[in-house]
């Protein structure tokens, strides 16, 4: 049971991480560096390509955090059982995994027929859309991050 638990974190562990590193990789690295060296007709096409691998990533990591998360509580002996940090954990867990929907399915979407009709300013506007949703979700990992960590102290 204990390689069980430990296995099943491990797996939530890496998926939270990939999630989380890779949207603040994304926030203060790729798409600040784009926008330093790219003009727009190659900065809009390589962010769309960029997302497009990221999110392939994130749709992966949703699922794996989401399942472990959930198995993890049944091991620990039930919602009734965990301590309210989880209960938060899973809250909030739920807002992000629903941002992150929104994001691929609403701006993103259009963002990629933009790109594909070189409507730059469209495209542009896009993009910006997924920045702030991106900013929000990073903080909403970070805050989970700290209720998961620090909350147990509490
Ligand atoms: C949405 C569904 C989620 C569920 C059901 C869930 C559930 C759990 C459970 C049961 C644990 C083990 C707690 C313990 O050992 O006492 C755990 C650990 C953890 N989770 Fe989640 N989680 C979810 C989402 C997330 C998200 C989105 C993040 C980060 C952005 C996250 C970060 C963590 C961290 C850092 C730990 C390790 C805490 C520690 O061992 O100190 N979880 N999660």
């Amino acid at each position: 049971m204990f390689l069980t638990t430990s296995l099943l974190l491990f797996l939530h562990l890496i998926a939270v991480t990939f999630w989380v590193g890779g949207m603040a990789v994304m926030h203060f690295a790729v798409r600040p560096a784009a926008v330093a060296t790219l003009e727009p007709p190659q900065r809009l096409p390589f962010m769309a390509a960029a997302l497009s691998r990221f999110f392939f990533g994130v749709s992966i990591a949703v699922v794996t955090a989401l399942v472990s998360g959930l198995a993890l509580v049944m091991a620990l002996g039930g919602f009734a059982r965990v301590h309210w940090s989880v209960h938060g954990m899973f809250t909030l867990g739920l807002v992000m995994m629903a941002l992150f929907m929104h994001i691929r399915f609403a701006p993103y979407a259009r963002l990629q027929r933009a790109v594909a009709a070189r409507e730059w300013p469209g495209a542009a506007a896009q993009l910006g859309s997924i920045r702030k949703l991106v900013a929000i979700n990073l903080t909403l990992g970070v805050v989970v991050f700290a209720l998961a960590v620090v909350g147990r102290a509490f």
